[in-house]
């Protein structure tokens, strides 16, 4: 298709706007603001060793550690303050929180503030930045409170059926932009040469079947039952009991994966595992499972935890972890059914035979 009829990001926006004579453009400027800090990140990582933004933040792996007990990246940190300086200015926004900032972050006092919220993971998937891997910006749009003061912690604590928009840029071989405002996906692919992003991907939809799946393998000792009974069906194929050969895939950059599953259908999982007992999944509320669940569901797949949808978890804090299961229905649906059947299900127990007395 030629160029010249191709839709800006821009243009639809204010088309999508049109169907609501009220609203104020607020809400455009924002998502357009986002884009830009996208579009500003992904020259950065482009450049990679050109640029000197390779490598970690500090010497010395203790001052590159972050709020998450994790080595912060100097990619990190830059994508986090273009977040930052691209949003805090334009008026649309009360406060903003990050992966890579402890305390949700205040519009400085010389600028309007607005009434939405923005909730963002700067670069996802930054441990690949150095190795030239896809990783992304995942954001999440919130209504503000109608206070005048500071924002707090517990202001972002909304569950995820209440974000106003979710997206996410995907820096691989091509720079993309995925949008949902609540009215299915689109995507945008980025025009280099005029640096604008053009509608390409309308009206996503995920196949409700799929036979390719993604799990950080390295961790079967510590999943529970669930998890390793699905995993090792899928591992036994055609000779199986799911009677189909499967394919697996781990990026461990999960913005790449959410892409790879919005494009052609699979299924994610980062269940919650004993591995640290006292975290709860490796994922992040608020800033990576509400956001891309968003986006999953809103193009017809199903985001979880295996044991309610995730998007109706309550958060109790901003860097709270979540077990996180999305991509195709069928597949997800299964994976809730194994979390829900009682255990010994999978043991081979007669009583839940195949064809028994609790088996329909
Ligand atoms: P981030 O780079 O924002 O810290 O997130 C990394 C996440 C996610 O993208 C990925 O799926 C997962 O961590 C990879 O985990 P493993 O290192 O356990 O594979
Ligand atoms: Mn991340
Ligand atoms: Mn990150």
């Amino acid at each position: 298709m030629p160029m010249t009829q191709r839709t800006t990001l821009t243009q639809f926006l204010i088309e999508e706007r049109r169907r609501f004579p009220d609203a104020s453009g607020d809400f455009n400027g924002l998502i357009l603001d986002v884009a830009l800090a996208c579009k500003a990140i992904a020259r950065t990582v482009a450049f990679g060793e050109l640029g000197g933004v390779l490598g970690n933040h500090a010497a010395n792996a203790a001052d590159s550690t972050n709020v998450q007990g994790e080595i912060q990246k100097k990619m990190d940190v830059i994508s986090n303050d273009i977040f930052l300086r691209m949003n805090e200015w334009g008026g649309h926004l009360a406060g903003m929180a990050s992966e890579e900032m402890e305390q949700p972050y205040q519009i400085p006092a010389r600028f309007p503030r607005g009434k939405y919220l923005l909730v963002f993971d700067p670069l996802d998937g930054s441990s690949n930045i150095d190795v030239n891997v896809s990783v992304g910006s995942i954001f999440s749009v919130l209504r503000a409170p109608e206070t005048t003061s500071e924002v707090a912690e517990f202001n972002f604590l909304a569950q995820g059926t209440r974000q106003v928009a979710a997206g996410y840029a995907l820096y691989g071989p091509t720079t993309m932009f995925m949008l949902t405002v609540g009215n299915g996906v689109n995507g945008f692919t980025l025009d280099p040469n005029l640096s604008e992003f053009f509608l390409t991907h309308p009206n996503l939809e995920i196949p409700e079947d799929t036979q390719e799946f993604a799990i950080n393998a390295s961790n079967s000792r510590f999943w529970e039952a669930p998890v390793k009974r699905y995993v090792d069906e899928c591992l036994a194929g055609k000779t199986g009991r799911r009677g189909k050969d499967f394919n697996m895939r781990w990026i461990a950059s999960m913005v790449a994966e959410a892409h790879r599953i919005l494009m052609r259908g699979g299924v994610f999982m980062y269940p919650c595992d004993t591995k640290e007992p006292a975290r709860q999944g490796r994922l992040r509320l608020l800033y990576e499972a509400n956001p891309i669940g968003f986006i999953i569901e809103q193009a017809g797949g199903r985001a979880s935890t295996g044991r309610q949808p995730v998007l109706q978890v309550q958060p109790t804090s901003l860097h709270q972890r979540v077990g996180l299961v999305f991509g195709s229905k069928n597949e997800v649906e299964r994976i809730e059914r194994y979390h829900a059947e009682p255990l010994g299900l999978e043991t081979g127990n007669p009583l839940f035979a195949e064809r028994s007395l609790f088996r329909s």
